[in-house]
């Protein structure tokens, strides 16, 4: 069984506009963006909050998984990334016990960070990312 050493890392935003997106967590909460980023076909800034992270997530090409979730879904919370102790074994636990993996390897995601999505229709409805 994987550890129960599991931290929320980050929380994905779908947002139509960055810059609009931005405003709050600059004029409300006093926060600066990472630099802009490409992963996955979107643009991606992260937000610092302690040891979590809020990435805010606006498409940057068409047919992208953001583009599409935006227009099935609009804006709001795109998926939940945990971090665990080792992210192979929790991908094979995932196998094991028949939940439904998008990526079956860890593969290079937001921040070159080794990452792997699970599949929403395996945990609740939520798409969730698992990273070291
Ligand atoms: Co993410």
């Amino acid at each position: 069984m994987v550890k129960p050493n599991a931290q929320v890392a980050h929380i994905g935003i779908a947002v139509a506009n960055l810059d609009e997106a931005l405003a709050f967590y600059r004029d409300i909460l006093g926060l600066d963006p990472s630099p802009p980023e490409t992963a996955d076909g979107a643009t991606i800034v992260s937000l610092h909050l302690g040891d979590l992270e809020v990435e805010l997530m606006q498409p940057a090409v068409e047919d992208s998984p953001i583009s599409k979730f935006l227009e099935k879904r609009g804006p709001g919370i795109h998926h939940i990334c945990y971090r665990v102790a080792d992210l192979p074994a929790a991908l094979e636990e995932c196998r094991r016990r028949g939940y439904r993996l998008i990526d079956e390897e860890p593969r290079p995601g937001a921040g070159g960070r080794m990452v792997a999505f699970v599949h929403p229709k395996a945990t609740g409805g939520i798409l969730l990312e698992l990273t070291e």
